[in-house]
């Protein structure tokens, strides 16, 4: 029989089958709580720091305590890849408010709780990477920046989940979503790039998107090889009638978009800056100087 994955919860490891957390924790009860979804590649937690500095950015916009130091916490994410002998996974780290009474006030939980699972993710099949996916624009518009916006990677993921439900029911693979002014914003957990005359365009986090640890690198990436790349909105018309599309995020990494709304984006294949960024990209996750290796 396989062996099961220990779940790290509050200190101590757990089966899977075992790993269970109390139905008063508000994490369940309100998604009061934030996340990070992080990967480990060859024996490196790629971008380890940037994603526990993320997390414990998301817990001081919602006031949240964690009960571990930054360096704490990057030892107990180290720890669980270890203990399920890992070098390459999908690590979800969660810190909930932790347990309450049934009302929603805070000041009621008194502990958060912090989980790390250390598995692996599948979001597409493996052609999606050579031949893109295809997409939507959603009805459901992003949260705007003032209240459970995606700026805050908090337990809050209604929105997407919708908008993922949308393009499931429509039979396409990703949705994105609009912001209020109708401009294009980011997928159901990725960040949104176009190409358009060699130059890439993504948009700010001022329209709800979450700042993407992906994106940067994507970004960095594309400046290195002296593209241009903008942070600015982009309308439906500029998206259907970009050079090139693709999404960038830690879960599904890079991969072209071929079509929204049934327009092909230009010849519906993936572009070259498109493939030429993701080949980078495949370099860079194995750069030891990119992330904090497991085994040291
Ligand atoms: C809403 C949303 N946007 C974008 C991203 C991509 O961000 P990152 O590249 O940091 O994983 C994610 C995933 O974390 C997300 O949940």
């Amino acid at each position: 029989m396989e062996k099961e994955i220990a779940i790290y919860i509050d200190g101590i490891y757990y089966p899977k089958s075992n790993a269970k957390i109390s139905v008063y924790d508000h994490g369940l009860l309100y998604g009061d709580g934030v996340f990070e979804g992080i990967r480990a590649y060859e024996g490196i937690v790629f971008k380890l720091r940037e994603h526990i500095e993320r997390l414990y950015l998301s817990a001081h916009a919602i006031m949240l305590k964690i009960p571990l130091s930054k360096e704490e916490m990057l030892k107990a994410v180290i720890e669980t890849l270890r203990k399920n002998k890992l070098t390459n996974a999908y690590i979800r780290l969660v810190v909930t408010r932790g347990v309450g009474d049934l009302g929603l006030d805070p000041r009621k939980c008194p502990k958060a709780s912090v989980i790390i699972i250390a598995d692996s993710i599948n979001l597409h099949s493996s052609s999606a990477k050579e031949k893109g996916i295809s997409t939507m624009i959603s009805w459901v518009r992003r949260n705007t920046v003032d209240s459970t916006t995606h700026e805050i990677k908090s337990l809050n993921y209604l929105n997407s989940i919708l908008a993922k439900i949308e393009a499931t029911a429509t039979g396409v693979d990703e949705a994105i979503s609009l912001d209020k002014i109708g401009c294009v914003v980011e997928g159901v957990g990725e960040n949104l790039f176009i190409v358009k005359d060699g130059k890439l365009f993504t948009p700010p986090s001022s329209s709800g998107a979450l700042s993407g640890i992906t994106a940067k690198v994507a970004t960095r990436i594309a400046r290195s090889r002296g593209l241009e790349v903008f942070e600015t909105r982009i309308t439906p018309f500029q998206l259907f009638t970009a050079d090139e599309a693709f999404f960038t995020g830690t879960a599904m990494e890079m991969v072209p978009i071929r079509e929204v709304n049934s327009r092909q984006i230009a010849d519906g294949k993936p572009g070259p800056i498109t493939k030429k960024l993701m080949a980078a990209f495949q370099k860079v996750i194995v750069d030891p100087n990119e992330g904090v290796p497991i085994y040291s």
